[in-house]
């Protein structure tokens, strides 16, 4: 078991360069296996996340290497074997296997997912869409099958812009025999990269990174190669920390279109930015004006940097708010913040924020992922010692955030317990 001991207060100056983008890559390496006989993905972040993957990768045969953020799959020899609970419960993302498994075996069993407790967590849409696309499934208590004597193209209208529905059948679709569309799709980034990869691998898809995504099959797979883009959410995490504490911070290897919905927020609160390609460089502002802020499906404010900007949100001068809309409890956070001190209360799945409020460390404990990160930015603007248990949740999705914070001056360190 690991803890983050972190000591407050000091000013960061320096660079912070952003990784692959962890909502991406969890989609990309399943992929990988569709690839006839090898996949290349580049710029792989180093997280537990990916971990868990390639023990997944391991258990269906495919041969890997993975060094220097470059991960090469072997895939001539994949085979459709059972995916248990102790892999796919390790994660969300394990859902994608469904959607690749079926498009290249048309048949997957394998235990339902798992992912950070931020509320229900349904696949219904998923199921659905698979059903659209000719698939029988069958749901059992502890695993699923999904089959098809033959996938067939349909139109297909999403209840909800979901991401992991989108690219899931996305990836199925390419299978199907005909043309599918995917009507009010999720617009995110991510599912442009995973398309491209899609497309390289021998795929016809057009309209990905827009509300309604076309796909030709079926597809008959060559080899093929992705890098994976910048993680916008860990970006966004570390420019929330630049306007937190930052001393000219410099996050390098951002790009702006992605995360333009955030700097429009900071602007309102009246924090300093410039930039500059692909860096920005940010520092802090006594003073910050309060705002309100909705999550919504991109381009709107991404649910993910919800928990990181409340701690930004507690620094600004009178009442803020946000609103999660995305998630059904997204507020592990918030009990945490308030014992260092913070004034939040949550009514309706709205935070109400009163600042600012000098935060005070204490020992905490990491609920979840993005939780856990805002967790860790208190921790850095608080006076005295900050204790972080459970850490595991973010070392899933962040890239070496200890050394990156260390780099630039950040008093934080792991230390190992009993
Ligand atoms: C992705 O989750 C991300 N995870 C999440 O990131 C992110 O919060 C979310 O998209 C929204 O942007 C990965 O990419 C691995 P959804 P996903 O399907 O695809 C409901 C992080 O911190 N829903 O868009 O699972 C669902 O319950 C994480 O990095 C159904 O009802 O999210 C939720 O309320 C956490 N039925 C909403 O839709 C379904 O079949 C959005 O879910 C699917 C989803």
């Amino acid at each position: 078991m690991q803890n983050i001991i972190i000591e407050g207060g000091k000013l960061l100056n320096g660079t912070i360069n952003i990784s692959g983008a962890k909502n991406s890559v969890v989609a990309l390496i399943p992929i990988g296996l569709l690839a006839s006989q090898k996949a290349i993905i580049k710029n792989v972040p180093n997280i537990s996340d990916t971990k868990s993957l390639l023990n997944i990768l391991k258990r269906l045969n495919c041969n890997y290497t993975y060094q220097n953020e470059e991960l090469i799959m072997e895939t001539s020899e994949i085979k459709n074997n059972f995916i248990p609970a102790i892999e796919s419960q390790k994660l969300r993302a394990s859902y994608y296997f469904m959607g690749v498994l079926l498009a290249k075996f048309n048949y997957v069993k394998m235990s339902v997912p798992g992912g950070c407790k931020i509320g229900k967590r349904p696949i219904d849409l998923h199921l659905k869409g698979f059903k659209a696309l000719n698939a029988d499934i069958i749901e059992k208590k502890d695993y699923i099958i999904i089959k098809s004597d033959k996938l067939i193209g349909n139109n297909i209208n999403l209840d909800f812009p979901s991401v992991g529905a989108t690219i899931n059948l996305m990836i199925a679709a390419t299978s199907a025999e005909g043309t599918t569309t995917i009507n009010n799709a999720a617009c995110e980034p991510e599912i442009e990269n995973i398309a491209e990869f899609l497309n390289n691998l021998g795929a016809d898809i057009t309209g990905a990174g827009t509300k309604k995504i076309t796909i030709v099959g079926p597809t008959r797979y060559h080899n093929g190669a992705i890098t994976t883009i910048p993680d916008r959410i860990e970006a966004g995490t570390y420019i929330i920390l630049g306007a937190l504490i930052g001393n000219n911070l410099k996050i390098k290897g951002i790009v702006k279109d992605h995360i333009s919905s955030l700097l429009l927020k900071l602007k309102e609160m009246r924090v300093p930015f410039k930039i500059h390609n692909d860096e920005i460089i940010i520092s802090k502002l006594s003073n910050l004006s309060p705002i309100d802020i909705i999550s919504q499906p991109y381009p709107g404010f991404p649910t993910d940097l919800g928990q990181p900007i409340t701690v930004l949100l507690s620094q600004c001068n009178g009442i803020s708010h946000y609103k999660e809309t995305i998630w059904e409890n997204r507020n592990g956070h918030v009990p945490y913040l308030n014992k260092m001190n913070a004034d939040i209360t949550i009514k309706n799945n709205t935070l109400m924020i009163t600042g600012p409020k000098n935060l005070i460390g204490q020992e905490v404990v990491s609920t979840d992922l993005r939780g856990g990160a805002a967790l860790i930015l208190a921790g850095l603007i608080a006076q005295g010692k900050t204790k972080i248990k459970e850490i595991e949740h973010i070392l899933r999705g962040y890239e070496d955030i200890v050394e990156k914070l260390q780099k630039v001056g950040a008093k934080i360190n792991i230390v190992e317990i009993e």
